[in-house]
């Protein structure tokens, strides 16, 4: 308005051209400098889905579960839950900096398992955060303050595109161990033990607790304990990132085995937990940031630094997931449902995983997709190559990451004919 207001003016002075009017309004202009940057990686994709016209698009982008007919899916435990907390018309008060109280407590249970020591002797602190993206920045703004150690974070190469910016941005540097195996589709081990064995003592490592994003390989709990050693006698503070508990083998305790085996080794690690996936509340933003201390003095000064750092960014956290949240993990009933539910989301894409893999070899391919079979949690890594993805973008309207990961929560019993059959084509 005040752009197009200077305009008026500049052209009725009538000496002056309009041509001049609208450039030196353009060069008054505070942004002329901004770069247009480039879309997500990941949210992109879903723009990009949006403007296809295409009956048969799929979007295999963003990691959100579908239900069999490729709906949005809100879990029964959820909507029950959400009936609940409107019959008690509860106020919409502020909730502390840290969030609601019995919903940080129950998100650690869930991690830790309810009987854990380090719960027992009250010497952790979980916060409510906005999701595993805004626990992650809580995380990643608290360890670039107070963390003695390197400030440098070793992330698994790959992993989650959002990683990097979280930490970048909070001003810690980043630095990689091998994860992937390309000739195996599977986990490099080896070369996993060697990187994490050489890097410098008390720096930051980042490890995802179950269903690795994006790569859907999870280490073996024997691998894991020799990670965890090799972690423990490198000194290193483990940064967990726990976006799937449940989604992976559909057993919330067998999940989050790994977090629990480093405690009990005596790591006192950093973990982020969100409840978008498994409680399917991706748009409520409900998460937990929790840090292990060496005792419950040390979780209290934790605690008042976590609050410092919180009030500036959004005072406090909302309410009605955090709720939504609380209720389920606190209600018998809601729980056990919830429990079920969990199961049968991760079974679906279990079994869109072996549909796939058989309608690619109805089609006659012949490359060897077991990994797709293999792989565990929400994305298949695929192995598909960048020219190869945008072919089935192009040619087919299915969308997803260029790295070639599918979010195998978006494949259904309809259209998993469909892209086995489009995959085959760009693969042949
Ligand atoms: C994903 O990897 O697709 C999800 O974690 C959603 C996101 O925010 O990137």
């Amino acid at each position: 308005m005040a752009l197009l207001k200077s305009n008026k003016v500049i052209s009725s002075l009538g000496n002056i051209s309009p041509a001049l009017g609208l450039l030196s309004t353009r060069y008054s202009s505070w942004w002329a400098g901004v770069q247009m940057g480039p879309p997500d990686p990941i949210l992109g994709v879903t723009e990009a889905f949006k403007r296809d016209t295409n009956p048969k698009k799929m979007n295999l982008g963003v990691g959100a579960y579908r239900d069999d007919q490729g709906k949005p899916f809100v879990l029964s435990c959820v909507r029950k839950a959400e009936a609940l907390i409107a019959s008690k018309q509860m106020d919409k008060e502020y909730l502390p900096i840290g969030g609601l109280a019995e919903f940080s407590k129950s998100c650690a249970q869930l991690a830790l398992g309810a009987d854990n020591e380090v719960l027992k002797s009250g010497r952790s602190i979980t916060v409510q955060t906005i999701s595993g993206t805004g626990s992650l920045r809580v995380g990643a703004n608290f360890l670039a303050r107070f963390h003695q150690g390197p400030h440098d974070v070793y992330l698994p190469k790959p992993s989650w595109g959002n990683h990097t910016p979280i930490f970048r941005d909070a001003g810690m540097q980043l630095k990689a161990y091998r994860y992937y195996d390309p000739s195996t589709c599977g986990f490099d081990f080896k070369g996993a033990l060697e990187d994490i064995s050489n890097i410098p003592e008390k720096s930051v490592i980042l490890l995802h607790a179950c269903a690795h994003n994006p790569t859907g390989v999870d280490p073996r709990p024997e691998q894991w304990k020799e990670i965890a050693d090799i972690v423990k006698k490198r000194n290193l503070l483990v940064f967990f990132d726990m976006a799937y508990q449940g989604f992976a083998s559909g057993d919330i305790d067998r999940d989050a085995w790994a977090v629990r085996h480093f405690i009990e080794k005596g790591s006192n690690i950093v973990l982020s937990q969100s409840f978008a996936k498994n409680m399917g509340l991706y748009g409520e933003r409900v998460g937990g940031f929790t840090v292990v201390c060496g005792d419950a003095e040390e979780a209290k000064r934790v605690e008042s630094q976590l609050k410092i750092l919180i009030r500036p960014m959004y005072s406090n956290p909302p309410m009605n997931g955090a709720r939504i949240a609380a209720t389920i993990l606190n209600t018998p009933d809601l729980r056990s449902l919830w429990l079920e539910e969990v199961h049968g989301m991760a079974n679906r894409i279990i079994k869109m995983r072996e549909q796939l893999v058989a309608g690619l070899q109805k089609h006659g391919s012949s490359h060897n997709w077991q990994h797709v079979i293999d792989q565990i949690g929400m994305f298949c890594f695929t192995g598909l190559k960048p020219e190869q993805v945008e072919r089935l973008t192009k040619e087919f309207s299915i969308y997803m990451t260029k790295d070639g990961r599918i979010s195998m929560a978006g494949v259904s019993s309809g259209n998993v004919g469909y892209l086995a059959e489009a995959i085959h084509a760009v693969t042949k």
